[in-house]
């Protein structure tokens, strides 16, 4: 644990910011990991460990990439980070904790199946404290309370991000979002 935050640090020596991001992370999943039954060390090592591709250059994300991932995902590069950090770890500290690993690669877009794991890691991206979104101490609130609700609210809030980027969210992306809005559908229904 401690090598793996050591790294972490020194590959994010030069991005204080995203260090204090991933510092963030860590401990906002952790808190959300002992509130919902999930185990606080493996969502330390993904939070600290979610974002440390990310300013690694194109060449150095895709090395580990299959042919068809790189193809599949070359018009929305941004997720290699997350796919890129997966592999590291896997790489660098013989870690195959499939939990961790999930957590790490959805932690862009979320995904239709999702652990309470990676729910925690894709919610804590967006509302730790330390990344400055105003609505973040309502979204952790929300988290401790209905973990689902706050990850479709910030699913939500990612895709309106993109469109005011002015760029097209991926298929992923909206499939996951879709996926989780009938999910919550359906159980709305099954209640009344
Ligand atoms: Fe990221
Ligand atoms: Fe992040």
């Amino acid at each position: 644990m401690i090598e793996i935050i050591k790294r972490a640090e020194e590959k994010l020596k030069d991005h204080p910011n995203r260090l204090k991001h991933v510092i963030g992370v860590a401990e906002t999943a952790v808190k959300l990991a002992l509130i919902h039954g999930v185990d606080p060390d493996k969502a330390r090592i993904a939070g600290y460990w979610h974002d440390t591709s990310k300013y690694d250059d194109i060449h150095t994300q895709t090395k580990d990439l299959d042919t068809e991932t790189i193809e599949r995902y070359k018009t929305h590069p941004v997720i290699y980070h997350a796919l890129a950090a997966a592999k590291s770890l896997e790489r660098e500290f013989g870690i195959h904790d499939e939990e961790i690993l999930s957590a790490i690669r959805c932690h862009v877009w979320g995904n239709k199946v999702m652990s309470t794991l990676d729910k925690i890691i894709f919610v804590a991206d967006s509302c730790e404290p330390n990344r400055g979104f105003e609505d973040s101490m309502m979204v952790f609130q929300l988290a401790t309370e209905d973990l689902d609700q706050a990850m479709i609210y910030c699913m939500k809030q990612s895709i309106e991000h993109v469109i005011d980027k002015g760029k097209t969210p991926s298929i992923d992306q909206l499939e996951a979002y879709e996926y989780h809005m009938e999910e919550k559908r359906g159980k709305t229904q099954h209640t009344h």
